[in-house]
């Protein structure tokens, strides 16, 4: 804005100055804008950016991931088990929407009965040849203790199709039937296994999609859901009243504190703790001019990210219980604010914290999910899920922690 004042001043005296005759206002204005450089949309600043980091990252992928992220994205549908749902389910199936997490569940099962028997078969044999049964290897696939939370029920259309829901509607209590989120959103959710009574907290949790399908699990014993962000806070008190009854609402609290502080004001508290960080929003940043995180005027904030993930994973990791899990998760495809915050997080909280921190293996999701969503194999640590025309959900990082 300065600058343009200034421009705009100097060519309004330049023209007495030279005594040339007067020039009508319009054809001044016309030269100052010719000569101020016009300001590059903050979707072309992100989609720039992308193509020079994401290019190495993903290298022969990138072209179809960025395809994707340019065109429009798919949803799903939460089933809100507070409505009467049974007949909203019928209803998605007409239109032949799946309930891709209940057929999840059926598959981890499905397998867990085959990798039984053939548990039992190596040791009906290896009793047979003489052995003592202690031979047979110790299963360590994680497809054995793979469990789905068969409370949440999300419907997606399948893949290549690209039909979209219908808004919502409200039951006769006035509780709407569905909430309509980026289906992969779920997979942090359903990463952090919530059993009956936990006590949970959503570190930052406006405007609430995860919030609400914590509380679709039926099983968080409380659940404490944060965010900094008053106005954003309001919008996640505006989604519980719309999707919960108020019987439910009182079991969670809900506060606006930074984050960045909860270790030190409840540590050592939760079984789960939910750490869904600020990052660049990579969908939003090449599709939308509005609170762009590629605005220049915001290029120190977008660059602090990394370590503002760090501070709030740290204290994610903080308020868990020893034993208790954390689920670290993005919507950015960078390396920088994924693998390399949980490094640095696993890493700190040893030398500086004497808490050690395994990852867990979350790679049966891939095989758990191939069906709705499209993963990336190249992963360090934790999962991603990548954009794709025929799938277009994500990106979704997530990656589950566990305090020893
Ligand atoms: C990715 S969004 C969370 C989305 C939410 N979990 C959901 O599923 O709807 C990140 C949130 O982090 C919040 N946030 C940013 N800095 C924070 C901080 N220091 N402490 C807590 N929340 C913070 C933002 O206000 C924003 O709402």
């Amino acid at each position: 804005m300065a600058a343009r004042s200034g421009g705009a001043a100097m060519l309004l005296r330049r023209g007495p100055v030279l005594g040339l005759s007067p020039v009508p206002r319009r054809y001044l204005y016309k030269k100052k804008w010719a000569t101020t450089s016009p300001r590059i949309p903050a979707t072309r600043l992100a989609l720039h950016h992308f193509d020079t980091t994401y290019s190495l990252q993903l290298q022969e992928r990138w072209p179809a991931v960025r395809s994707a992220m340019l065109c429009e994205q798919k949803y799903g549908a939460l089933l809100n088990n507070f409505a009467s749902a049974d007949l909203i389910a019928q209803q998605l199936e007409l239109l032949s929407a799946t309930d891709f997490v209940s057929q999840a569940a059926r598959r981890a099962r499905c397998w867990q009965e085959n990798e039984s028997v053939e548990v039992e078969r190596r040791k009906t044999s290896l009793e047979g040849s003489g052995g003592d049964g202690m031979m047979v290897p110790a299963q360590t696939s994680p497809l054995l203790h793979a469990s789905v939370s068969s409370n949440i029920k999300c419907y997606t259309f399948p893949r290549g199709d690209i039909s979209r829901f219908h808004p919502a509607w409200p039951d006769s209590l006035g509780i709407l039937s569905y909430y309509l989120m980026d289906a992969a959103s779920l997979l942090p959710v359903l990463a952090l296994n919530v059993q009956p009574d936990d006590l949970v907290l959503d570190l930052c949790a406006a405007p609430g999609g995860k919030t609400l399908a914590l509380l679709q699990t039926g099983a968080c014993g409380h659940l404490a859901a944060n965010d900094v962000s008053i106005s954003r806070t309001k919008r996640l008190y505006h989604i519980l009243k719309s999707y919960v009854p108020k019987e439910i609402r009182e079991t969670v609290s809900i506060t606006s504190h930074d984050g960045r502080d909860w270790g030190e004001l409840q540590g050592g508290t939760f079984h789960k703790v939910l750490v869904d960080v600020p990052c660049t929003t990579d969908r939003h940043s090449v599709m939308e001019e509005e609170n762009n995180i590629f605005h220049k005027m915001r290029t120190k904030e977008r660059q602090m990210l990394p370590m503002m993930q760090l501070q709030l994973l740290m204290a994610g990791i903080l308020a868990a219980k020893p034993e208790g899990e954390v689920v670290y998760s993005t919507c950015s495809l960078s390396q920088l604010q994924n693998e390399h915050v949980v490094e640095r997080a696993i890493d700190i909280a040893e030398t500086q914290f004497n808490i050690t921190v395994h990852v867990e293996d979350l790679s049966h999701f891939r095989m758990l999910f191939q069906d709705t969503f499209c993963f990336f194999s190249g992963c360090r640590l934790g999962e991603l899920v990548l954009p794709h025309l025929t799938a277009n959900f994500g990106p979704m990082y997530f990656c589950k922690l566990r305090r020893a």
